[in-house]
């Protein structure tokens, strides 16, 4: 078996390597600060690998992105966000009786308990979407308890596939003050959404294939993505042997953040100060390049992606598709487009390997949906549920997990005596 070796202290260690199924190379450190006394240091985990996965490979330099294997476009072209669901959850895509098994599912566990719509009034109308859903997704452990059986757990995987839209949906109709419009068993995971989201009562509501198509795209596209910050986040709760909604909550809070999902929502404020500028570009770039000033171009950069993020390509021309098919025409997507142009050809970004990604075009085509940007992380969030499913299972179901539990380097005081309050200095 190949080795590395590390040489400390004029001492020289030897440590397994481990090579993944694409040929990925790892230096096993289990057994580093056992054998050496040393730990490593790696803070934002650039370097370190946190488990092994069979659910999704990504390679950064060449732009590749595959779920079980199979490569982004061609899930993007053909299939459908259930069929993905299945796929990333249990590792095969469904034969046509499965598939039918798991719609069936899907769609039979989309109501939640009558006394649960009671949560979304007592938020003020303004809340966020994002800590109302993870506020509610770990609720369902109040009405689910039953965690710990294969089929238990099995169960509670469905129906927090299943309510999870439902809640999302009574999510923004209470934030506009119009009444909770119920699931519709006849119609497919996305169109339901949609028709949750802007039917009403009064009328009735034709759900558009166009933008039908579109959402299942972005879920599609948002299915699973690693160990990326609310994957990781999802496995550190979970590795405590915290229950699956518990779990996704913390997920969801994770990928709120600006530096994360919460980027869709960035990205179309940014876009909009820029029109409202009067669509000053250069003077933008300008404090985006000036790092005392704290702006960042959203939607741009990735930690794994350093060539470009293949979901982008697809969502840019989604964007222009569905635009185009819906008749409108949407200023910002010209900015987005203008801007990307800018950054592609400016030495900073290049030196820097930044390019767009997930989050660049999606907002736009949420928009053609007629969502307000608050929204838009709670769509990333549904469409991410699967893989922190996934992945959760995988971990759940590995014998070799154990808590994660990481070392740091402390840079505190050394030890010194405590001094009575009348002999501390102001
Ligand atoms: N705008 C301007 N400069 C940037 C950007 C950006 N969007 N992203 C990175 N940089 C610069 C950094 O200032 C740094 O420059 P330096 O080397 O001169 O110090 C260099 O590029 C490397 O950036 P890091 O922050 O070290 O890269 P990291 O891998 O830690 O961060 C991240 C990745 C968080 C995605 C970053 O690129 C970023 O903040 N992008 C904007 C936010 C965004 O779009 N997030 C969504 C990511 S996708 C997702 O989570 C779904």
């Amino acid at each position: 078996m190949p080795t590395a070796k590390l040489i400390l202290n004029n001492q020289e260690y030897e440590f397994p390597i481990i090579e993944g199924s694409e040929n990925e190379i790892a230096i096993d450190f289990t057994k580093l600060r056992a054998q050496t006394g040393a730990v490593a240091y790696d803070p934002g985990y650039g370097n370190t690998g946190s488990c092994l996965s069979a659910i999704t490979y990504i390679d950064g330099e060449q732009g590749i992105l595959r779920y079980r294997g199979y490569p982004i476009e061609q899930l993007a072209g053909k299939s459908t966000f259930v069929e993905v669901c299945y796929l990333l959850i249990y590792g095969e895509l469904p034969t046509p009786q499965q598939l039918a098994d798991f719609q069936y599912k899907l769609t039979y566990h989309t109501l939640i308990h009558e006394d649960m719509k009671k949560f979304f009034e007592g938020y003020p109308p303004t809340a966020h979407p994002m800590a109302i859903m993870s506020a509610v997704a770990m609720s369902l452990s109040t009405y689910y308890s039953n965690f710990d059986t294969p089929e238990s757990i099995d169960l509670n995987i469905v129906r927090l596939l299943a309510k999870f839209k439902t809640i999302a949906a009574f999510t923004y109709k209470r934030s506009i003050g119009q009444p909770f419009i119920y699931p519709r068993n006849d119609l497919s995971y996305a169109a339901d959404f949609l028709h949750m989201l802007f039917a009403v009562p009064a009328e009735p509501y034709q759900v558009s294939d166009v933008l039908t198509r579109a959402l299942d795209l972005l879920l599609i596209l948002h299915a699973d993505h690693e160990q990326n910050c609310s994957t990781s986040t999802v496995r550190m709760v979970g590795s405590s042997k915290a229950n699956l909604f518990a779990s996704i909550s913390a997920g969801i809070s994770a990928l709120w953040g600006p530096l994360h999902g919460g980027a869709n929502q960035e990205v179309i404020e940014m876009l909009q100060q820029i029109q409202d500028s009067g669509g000053d570009y250069h003077g933008f770039m300008d404090k985006v390049k000036d790092k005392s000033s704290g702006i960042r171009l959203m939607g741009f950069g990735h930690r794994v992606y350093k060539n470009f993020d293949p979901r982008a390509r697809i969502l840019k021309q989604a964007a222009h598709d569905v635009l185009d098919e819906l008749g409108i025409h949407d200023p910002l997507l010209d900015i987005a487009t203008n801007l990307e142009q800018i950054a592609l050809n400016d030495p900073y970004f290049v030196e820097r390997k930044l390019y767009p990604n997930v989050d660049f075009y999606s907002g736009i085509i949420y928009r053609a949906m007629g969502l307000p940007t608050n929204m838009f992380t709670v769509l990333f969030a549904l469409g991410r549920l699967p893989g922190w499913i996934a992945q959760w299972k995988e971990m759940h179901d590995d014998p070799a997990t154990r808590i994660n539990r990481p070392r740091q380097i402390y840079t505190g005081a050394t030890e010194r005596d405590y001094v009575v309050l009348e002999k501390r200095q102001d």
